[in-house]
């Protein structure tokens, strides 16, 4: 049982009321599969409404903090050593197309350092969140801890598939190609936020994924390495939370995946 601080309380309360704007959005979605544009538009005001709602909770909570959103950009605020690092919806190609597995994923960084995390998904309720040296937790009663396999050839890693737009897919087959004959089995569940959570609470052994942004990553950082994991880019120098690359998995696995990656 862990008790959460006013912090982590303005945070979880902003994410649950994001939340459920995006329930109810998401409800509504089926109708619209029949109409690819249409859907796509009320996805992106879906993305915009939940960031709107986060900056007016999170700045109701906190007055002053600097916001960092996907859809805004940065809003500088009087306290520019504290800023919020949003993804009101990580998961969106999931949302439209009515899949039901996306979050609202929360960051706040100190003077540079990611210092509390949340990263909640509406439709399961489950909220991670995790607090520099106090540890990460599910919801009020589970600490989580990162899996204690050892060995590769037992592990289930999670990764990104780039799609269209995004650079690196020949990069991808390469990495796929040196770690798929060496491992149980690889997953590509679609956000970002909930497969490192999910590293976090020990049901993904690791997980890799190249160029991403901040607000997908920093909150599942803080919660990986306060599960007692290990984050690092994969070029293994430089700000993992940054997102340009990201290997996160237990002190044993790490080392070993990390290789792989290189030889690719
Ligand atoms: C995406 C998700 C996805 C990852 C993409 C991200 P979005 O975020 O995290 O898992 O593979 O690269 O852009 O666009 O749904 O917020
Ligand atoms: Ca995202
Ligand atoms: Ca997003």
């Amino acid at each position: 049982m862990s008790t959460q601080s006013a912090l982590l309380k303005v945070m979880s309360d902003a994410a649950r009321t994001a939340a459920r704007g995006l329930n109810r959005d998401f409800g509504e979605l089926a109708e619209l599969q029949v109409s690819r544009k249409g859907a796509a538009d009320f996805v992106s005001a879906a993305d915009i409404k939940a960031e709107q709602s986060l900056f007016e909770s999170l700045s109701k909570g906190r007055p002053g903090y600097s916001f960092l959103g996907e859809e805004r950009g940065l809003i500088e605020g009087t306290d520019k050593t504290h800023t919020w690092i949003v993804d009101p919806l990580d998961g969106t190609t999931n949302f439209l197309h009515a899949i039901p597995h996306f979050a609202v994923n929360i960051a706040l960084q100190r003077e540079g350092e990611v210092v509390a995390a949340v990263t909640y998904n509406p439709i399961t309720h489950d909220l991670f969140w995790a607090e520099k040296g106090k540890g990460a937790f599910l919801g009020a009663e589970k600490r989580l801890r990162v899996a204690a396999r050892r060995h590769l050839d037992e592990s289930v890693l999670a990764t990104g598939v780039p799609f269209l737009g995004k650079p690196g897919h020949a990069q991808f087959l390469k990495e796929l190609h040196q770690v798929s004959q060496k491992v149980a089995g690889v997953r590509r569940f679609g956000s970002a936020a909930l497969d490192l959570a999910w590293v976090a609470a020990g049901r993904f052994d690791a997980y890799w994924e190249r160029n991403l942004n901040s607000w997908d990553v920093a909150a599942g950082v803080l919660m990986v390495t306060e599960a007692g994991g290990k984050v690092t880019t994969i070029e293994d120098h430089g700000d993992p939370t940054q997102g340009a690359s990201i290997l996160a998995a237990n002190q044993e696995l790490h080392p070993q995946i990390l290789e792989r990656l290189r030889a690719a």
